[in-house]
This record gives C-alpha cells, structure tokens and sequence, in this order.
C-alpha cells in the first residue's frame, strides 16, 4: 500500500525548495505529481536533519525536470504520453539516496548502478505504476543510452518513443535545481554540455566512464552519452522548430524551453 500524501504537506515540503514565487507552481504540480512524491517520501528523501529536509533536493531536481517535460509535451502536443511521462521524470532519481548508498559500498561501477536501477524498478513497480511510467522514469542516464540510441536509428516513432527522448534530454541538461544558464555568447556550450564536462572531469566517475568503454565500442560512458545527447538535442530542436514555426538552434533548445516554463509559471 503506498503512503498517502496530503496537499499542505507536499506545499510545505516545496516551500523549503523553491522560491517563494515559485510555490504555487510546483505546489500545483506536486499534487498532480503525488503518487511519484510519496516514492520520495517512503525511501526518506523528505526525513528532517536539524529541522530541515536534507535530501529532498533531490524532489527538488525531479520536479523540475517534470515542468521542463510538460513544457516539451505541451509545445510538441503530446497529450496522450504528458501526464505519464511527467510522473516517470517525477520519479527518476527518487532511488537516488538507496543508488548512493549501493555505489558507496560497491564503488561506482555499472554493475552497481545497474544494480540500484533494477530496485529502482521493482519499486516502482510494486507501487503499482504502470510499464510506461516506468519507461520514461528509466529513460536517463548511462543506462539507458544504448535504448536511446535504438530510438534515433527507428525510421519511425511509436507511442512512448518521443517521452522516452525527452525525458532523458532535460535530465541531461537539467543541472541539479538549478534554473538553465544560457547556452555561451558564441553558442558553443549549454547546460547539457557543462553537465556533461563536469561529470567527465569528476574523478568519483573515472570508473564508471572507463567501464563504458565495453560497451559503446571503445568510448568512454561519458563520451557516449555526449554522442547521443546531442543526436537528441538535434533531433528535438528539429520538432520544436516546426511545432513553434520558427527555428530553434540545437544549442539553445533548454534556454527556449526555459523560457516557455517561465511564462507557464506567469500564467
Ligand atoms: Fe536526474
């Protein structure tokens, strides 16, 4: 039975992680988001340490890539995936804490991750999400790069296709809760490529990227996952450009997507 949550403990808990300006919105979109919200919860995500949420940035990251995917949705008229494609992005790093815990026994090697995920799974599923929810949740990071990769050589899409692009899009460009720096004066770097940098310069990674090197014939898991990012990047930008009737370069796709949450949140 999963745990219940009422609406004024989800606003409290998004009045501790974001802007006052900004409460309203996420509040709104954390109890559309409840049943994503209460896996946080059960695995300690909202516990208090000195009276204030510790680790519920990770909830903080989650919904705000689930207001970058609706955005996308909206723009790209998705209406039948939205709402499940929103409840996976809202509960794809919930089994953040559990994932670190394993790593930090482990080390951070792909059997490890690989490991957190399948338990990522199984609880999502014991708590009764269906299989596309739990596709898009799984459709971030390393591990789903070689199905991501599957999805851009398909001469055409089918149901589920493009929540699965865009959700493990806006997670690699989404940096922690942060909102998106604009992409560089000379339009050579957005926040997926800072991201992504980052984490190739992070040596708690060196592991895992070099692990990556079996299975991406050769490159790194970092270097893949830059690849096929901007493979994703590009083919987005192609779908927001027509959608929006005007041409979106690549580069800027998070900045455009930004500015459409802003407005959503004006509104
Ligand atoms: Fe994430």
């Amino acid at each position: 039975m999963q745990t219940e949550l009422n609406d004024s403990e989800i606003r409290a808990v998004v009045a501790q992680l974001f802007p006052e300006n900004k409460v309203d919105y996420f509040t709104k979109l954390g109890i559309e988001m409840k049943e994503a919200l209460a896996l946080h919860k059960e695995v300690g995500l909202w516990e208090l340490k000195d009276g204030k949420l510790d680790k519920a940035n990770i909830t903080a990251h989650c919904l705000l890539t689930t207001a970058r995917v609706g955005v996308f949705a909206d723009v790209l008229q998705l209406s039948d995936g939205k709402y499940e494609a929103m409840k996976g992005s809202a509960s794809h790093d919930y089994f953040k804490m559990k994932e670190n815990e394993i790593t930090a026994v482990k080390g951070k090697t792909w059997a490890a991750y690989e490991e957190a995920s399948l338990e990522s799974v199984q609880g999502m599923h014991k708590a009764g999400f269906n299989y596309r929810t739990i596709r898009f949740a799984s459709a971030n990071g390393h591990g789903s790069l070689k199905s991501i990769e599957v999805l851009l050589n398909k001469p055409k899409l089918h149901y589920g296709d493009l929540e699965c692009l865009i959700a493990h899009y806006v997670d690699d460009y989404t940096i922690n809760d942060l909102p998106v720096s604009p992409v560089s004066d000379d339009w050579s770097v957005n926040d997926f490529d800072r991201r992504i940098q980052a984490n190739k310069a992070n040596p708690k990674y060196k592991i895992l990227d070099e692990e990556g090197r079996q299975h991406f014939n050769g490159e790194s898991t970092f270097e893949a996952q830059e690849r096929i990012g901007h493979l994703v990047e590009n083919f987005l930008a192609e779908r927001v450009s027509q959608a929006l009737g005007r041409y979106i370069p690549p580069k800027r796709l998070p900045d455009c997507i930004e500015f459409l949450l802003q407005k959503a949140m004006e509104l």
